[in-house]
């Protein structure tokens, strides 16, 4: 399980509540995998990806164009990283259906990623937040 912290908290509700809830669904993958159900939700678990991590990105990009961060692009450039990832997950499910390699991969290339992302990168940017407001 993963918790979210208040270390990790931006300041500002809309990011520290989407954070909450992608962590939510991160456990919910977690368990599911334990459970041995990985393969049953992985069609949920990348159309919630699909949906709700595109919104949280643009909120964050909002943020940071709006208070001029200096580390955007860099930042941007991960969001990205992240879409061409999940894209080539939700292709491979298009193609071979649900199967244990998938969950594997949603494992390390999606859920692995965003928890470092939102620990490293995202924290980043709370602090630069936080000193701003
Ligand atoms: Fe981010």
């Amino acid at each position: 399980m993963i918790q979210w912290t208040e270390d990790l908290a931006t300041g500002f509700d809309e990011i520290d509540s989407q954070h909450k809830e992608l962590f939510r669904r991160i456990n919910e993958f977690h368990m599911a995998c334990k459970l041995g159900k990985g393969r049953d939700v992985v069609e949920d678990t990348i159309g919630f990806l699909s949906d709700y991590v595109v919104t949280h990105f643009s909120t964050e990009e909002a943020y940071m164009e709006k208070y001029n961060y200096p580390g955007y692009l860099s930042h941007r450039a991960q969001h990205e990283t992240f879409m061409k990832n999940l894209k080539n997950i939700r292709e491979e499910l298009d193609r071979e259906g649900s199967t244990v390699s998938l969950v594997i991969g949603i494992n390390n290339m999606i859920v692995q990623w965003l928890q470092a992302h939102i620990r490293r990168v995202d924290k980043k940017l709370a602090e630069f937040l936080n000193s701003r407001t």
